[in-house]
């Protein structure tokens, strides 16, 4: 069975309730319902953390033994260049996603430390980027 994990950064754990007309308003623990049923043959673990050490962390524990990372590092994205190296140091290929389309919004959101070691990029598709991030893998 192929393993993909999706790992969230600061502030995601609030999906549903943080800023609906950006974010949308499905939890992501109902988003993951929703995922896990329509894909049975593989396996979609989840974590998220505020915290980047945690990121890092668990990016260094499932990029050996993962099939693919799907990663929204959320605000990290454009300010850690520690996640940037842990994407750069891991084998297991890495997906960045962001449910906004950060190319229009404030300039700072336009720059990703993540992006140049990332096998690819989907954005401003809402949660559906996770899906498409997903179907990349399969
Ligand atoms: C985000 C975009 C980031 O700029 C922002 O800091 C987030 C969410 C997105 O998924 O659209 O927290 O990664």
């Amino acid at each position: 069975m192929q393993k993909l994990i999706i790992i969230n950064g600061p502030n995601l754990n609030l999906l549903g309730k943080r800023e609906p007309a950006i974010y949308g308003s499905l939890s992501f623990t109902e988003f993951m319902d929703k995922i896990k049923t329509k894909y049975p043959k593989v396996q979609i673990d989840y974590f998220q953390s505020n915290i980047e050490g945690e990121l890092i962390n668990k990016l260094q524990e499932v990029g050996f033994n993962y099939d693919g990372i799907i990663l929204n590092a959320a605000a990290y994205t454009h300010t850690s260049i520690g996640l940037g190296d842990a994407v750069k140091a891991i084998e297991t290929p890495v997906v960045e996603v962001h449910i906004s389309n950060t190319f229009n919004r404030e300039e700072f959101r336009h720059q990703s430390f993540i992006s140049p070691n990332a096998r690819g990029v989907i954005l401003g598709f809402g949660l559906q980027s996770y899906e498409l991030a997903i179907q990349s893998f399969l």
